[in-house]
């Protein structure tokens, strides 16, 4: 039996062609490190992360190429620890959607312990948030909003364009969690009014785990605290924080493999027509959701989220009336070798605004490299087992 990939929005599988021998290059050719040594090989990894940080600027629309401002981190949690601990401090007021991953609720959940507050902006039943919803809620104290850009359970991409212009008009930081867009979605900082954005690498930027950072405005970055310091290889006759980025959130030895790895993958991916990765799969999602609808209208299952392919990307979960989700997705495996997720996908809240928490859902999340076929085959592995379920 093959196995049926639909795992992606936890991390794509395969990487991007020549992803996995750039690790291997770079751990058996070069293997030196950065900002540390003063030989060819510690220039040459010096240029490819560089490269890399600059490759990161171009594909999130950072319009002055400036690669210092991409800084590198081992995944989007990381990074979003680092911007929401190291810019909030007691007596701030932030806003955040319903829809919530833990990579942002759990860091802001110990801010909360330290005087910090902030406040769910709720969204619809589909996920889906009227920015005037965000707007009204803003208080005097509002320092930002921290939002995720698509939700991981259903897939819903929030309003970013618009909420980082009420951001602007109002004076307030504007903090976007890219985790399941980057790659996939077009994405513009500039246009779209984001201080800082935080990415992880090994979704849909098809690079390696481990891999991650943020792109971040120098004026947010002068306010910030660093979470993490340390030996940076820069101004080394002092034992203060560098005061520059990329340094200033980047102390110890990076994840060099990695960044090979991922280096590799943005070029691959920058090489692809804008928005072709995001149509492959909503292409897939259209042809797996046609299926699931049918089997909502015989009252086998309930569909999450959208219907439709607007404003969306390739996730889609989906509730079965007639099984517990666990069972659903431990049979997909087995018996046709279908890779699901299934629970709560670390996002409670956003199973409390879908209408599926405690239970949860089982997970389909497409991706460049799954097929037409393979969608065929996951509509025809739910139906037959949900059919079953009910008869039993
Ligand atoms: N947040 C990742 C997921 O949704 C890990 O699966």
């Amino acid at each position: 039996m093959q196995r049926i990939y639909l795992d992606q929005a936890s991390t794509s599988f395969p990487k991007a062609p020549g992803t996995a021998e750039a690790v291997f290059r770079y751990m058996t050719e070069c293997g030196c490190n950065i900002s540390r040594g003063g030989y060819k090989g510690a220039y040459a990894a010096e240029e490819l992360v560089y490269d890399t940080r600059t490759l990161l600027c171009r594909l999130f629309g950072c319009r002055d190429d400036d690669p210092k401002k991409a800084v590198l981190t081992h995944n989007v949690t990381e990074s979003l620890n680092i911007l929401i601990k190291g810019m909030l401090k007691p007596g701030d007021h932030v806003l955040v959607s319903s829809m919530e991953h833990n990579a942002v609720m759990r860091p802001l959940g110990q801010c909360a312990k330290q005087g910090v507050r902030f406040t769910r902006v709720p969204c619809a039943e589909d996920g889906t948030m009227n920015p005037a919803d965000l707007e009204a809620r803003i208080e005097e104290n509002t320092r930002a909003v921290v939002m995720l850009h698509a939700s991981n359970v259903c897939g819903t991409i929030l309003p970013a364009a618009e909420i980082g212009r009420i951001c602007r008009r109002k004076g307030i930081r504007f903090i976007l969690d890219t985790a399941q867009t980057a790659g996939i979605v077009p994405l513009d900082m500039a246009a779209m009014g984001v201080d800082a954005l935080a990415f992880t690498g090994h979704k849909g930027l098809l690079g390696p785990q481990g891999t991650g950072g943020f792109l971040i405005r120098e004026e947010l970055a002068a306010e910030m605290e660093p979470l993490i310091s340390g030996g940076t290889g820069s101004i080394s006759h002092t034992e203060e924080v560098p005061d520059f980025l990329p340094d200033r959130f980047e102390a110890g030895t990076m994840n060099l493999p990695g960044i090979a790895g991922l280096h590799a993958s943005l070029t691959w991916l920058t090489d692809r027509p804008e928005g072709s990765i995001l149509q492959h799969e909503l292409h897939l999602t259209e042809q797996f959701l046609r299926g699931m609808e049918a089997l909502e209208e015989e009252g086998l299952i309930r569909v999450t989220g959208k219907h439709g392919t607007e404003g969306r990307t390739g996730v889609v979960s989906i509730l079965p009336l007639h099984t517990d989700p666990a069972e659903l997705a431990f049979r997909l495996d087995e018996q046709y070798g279908i890779a699901t997720r299934v629970g709560l996908h670390c996002a409670p809240a956003a199973h409390q605004t879908l209408g599926t928490w405690p239970t949860g859902t089982v997970r389909f999340s497409f991706g460049i490299f799954n097929t037409e076929e393979e969608t065929d085959e996951a509509v025809r592995a739910v139906s037959a087992l949900c059919r079953k379920e009910r008869r039993e």
